[in-house]
């Protein structure tokens, strides 16, 4: 890369986004996401660890071949196996990567038992194989923020003499602070002999809420790769956001003068199709892709946006992809302008697929006055659900004050209708005793979580239901004007989730069961 002033995007949303607990993603999904990514000009697609299940290998296989633009790269850990699987999976793209890893802090370094000169040899030999294979490898130290200095130093230079071509720097308990991750950066540029040879990269989590100053500080510092996820998606509190420092550098380019190949008016359909699948809504207030971002509510503030919107708002609404105008259409509205406006938001859908959603469309219309943008995508994403053991057929629930609420629910399981009525205290408690009568899964609902999508008493509610079983958990989301409905739906949604989930966390086969200790 000759072009100081570019800072690579490097979006890691379908491996560690993915890893987070509950945001379990179906093959469908992690490729629909990926194309998303590509088409939006990310540099570089981390799209799984192919080691760590049949599903993630070929999701990451799939992802190289079909994307268009992006390199595509796979997550291995220190040993040739992992990263044979992982040049498997990723050999078809047209430009591949090869990540590799281990954690080089005193605390990870005890986890293999292995001493600095035995990790060093361990380094030296796995990076030489990755290279090997490809021309185009990253190598991280975990936990790099507390590793001591003149050992990550030794093992930067070991790894770039190896042949890696990326360098990355992970902070990856979100400890570092801005001028830290300036200043580490900085100096490991001038010390380690080759540094400017190769790219160093920035990978940092949010647990203390500085994951993205923490990587627009390491930019100042020399970082030309930003590691990042889609809605700061990611395990604890997440990543670095990908629609913060994008928008940051380009809204700030005054004094933070590098840029990216991101094309930031794709924004805000990726931010809601990554909450949707993920099953991690996006928290109301959170910077460029909160419900609130661009909402004004105070007088004031509604006083000077009519007179001249800059009086309040750094960047434009149609930057990020929000349209100024997000009423659509009504129920007079017909199939062409239903179609029209799906692409206009992003979707281009097959006929039947739009048979399907122009029939909801139309029930929705006769319930609802006014049918935003936003009702729009919530009822293609509900239509999407394709593969589901479990599909809500009937509800009705009856409830009020001094009666016992009830649910007569039709559930089609595995192809066949069920039937049943169930009580409970209110009716969504109801309505889930009669889906666990239906099927008795046995997990805990951990999370019930329901918000608006548009305002108003006939607003679609969108319901987030969250489940555990065994260490496995699972998010569902629906959205309806009926909140109880909303919460059938995404109740069932969860399950049919945590069934994807029990499939692919069959014995040594889960991502997140693949420990870090195997690395060693
Ligand atoms: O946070 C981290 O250290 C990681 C590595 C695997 C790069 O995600
Ligand atoms: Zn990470």
């Amino acid at each position: 890369m000759t072009d100081n002033s570019r800072v690579l995007i490097f979006d890691t949303t379908l491996r560690d986004g993915e890893q987070s607990p509950g945001a379990t993603m179906t093959h469908e999904e992690k490729l629909e996401i990926a194309a998303m990514l590509d088409d939006m000009g990310v540099d570089i697609i981390e799209a799984g660890f192919p080691i760590a299940s049949e599903g993630d290998f070929r999701a990451v296989s799939e992802i190289a071949k079909m994307a268009q633009r992006a390199t595509i790269c796979g997550l291995s850990r220190a040993n040739f196996k992992d990263i044979d699987r992982c040049w498997e999976a990723v050999q078809h793209a047209r430009s591949p990567r090869i990540h590799t890893f281990i954690g080089t802090s005193p605390l990870h370094r005890a986890i293999p038992n292995l001493d600095m000169d035995q990790m060093a040899e361990r380094i030296h030999e796995t990076v030489t194989h990755a290279r090997n294979l490809c021309d185009n490898v990253q190598w991280s130290p975990m936990d790099a923020t507390r590793t001591e200095w003149d050992y990550l130093c030794r093992v930067v230079e070991i790894a770039i003499k190896a042949g890696a071509t990326t360098i990355n720097i992970p902070d990856t308990v979100g400890y570092t602070a801005p001028v830290e991750s300036a200043d580490l950066i900085r100096r490991l540029i001038e010390t380690v002999p080759g540094a400017d040879e190769v790219i160093f990269a920035t990978h940092c989590h949010n647990d203390l809420g500085m994951a993205t100053a923490n990587s627009l500080a390491a930019v100042a510092g020399g970082a030309r790769q930003i590691e990042c996820t889609i809605n700061g998606l990611g395990e604890r509190a997440g990543n670095t956001a990908l629609e913060e420092v994008v928008m940051a550098l380009k809204v700030r380019g005054d004094i933070m003068p590098w840029h990216t190949g991101v094309d930031t008016r794709k924004i805000m359909n990726i931010s809601r199709r990554v909450a949707t699948v993920s099953g991690f809504p996006v928290q109301f207030n959170k910077a460029i892709v909160g419900k609130n971002a661009f909402a004004h509510e105070s007088g004031i503030h509604q006083d000077g946006m009519l007179k001249n919107a800059e009086t309040f708002e750094i960047m434009r609404p149609e930057d990020v992809g929000l349209t100024a105008t997000s009423l659509v259409m009504g129920k007079h509205s017909g199939r062409a302008a239903l179609r029209s406006k799906l692409k206009e938001l992003g979707f281009e859908l097959a006929e039947n697929q739009l048979n399907d959603v122009f029939v909801r469309f139309k029930e929705l219309a006769d319930r609802k006055k006014e049918v935003y943008d936003e009702d729009l995508v919530a009822l293609v994403r509900q239509n999407e659900a394709v593969e589901d053991r479990l599909k809500l057929k009937s509800l009705r629930v009856s409830c009020g004050m001094g009666v016992k609420a009830e649910a007569e629910m039709t559930i089609e399981l595995d192809g066949t209708d069920q039937s049943v009525s169930a009580t409970g205290d209110g009716p969504v408690d109801a309505t889930f005793n009669a889906v666990k009568a239906i099927f008795d899964h046995g997990a805990r609902l951990q999370l019930y979580q329901v918000s608006a999508v548009t305002e108003g008493t006939d607003a679609q509610a969108t319901v987030s239901v969250r489940l555990e079983e065994a260490g496995r958990i699972a998010t569902g989301q629906s959205a309806d004007t009926d909140t109880v409905v909303a919460s059938a739906k995404a109740y069932v949604n969860a399950i049919n989730r945590l069934l994807v989930r029990r499939e692919k966390s069959a014995p040594g086969a889960d991502v997140k069961g693949v420990s870090y200790k195997d690395a060693g």
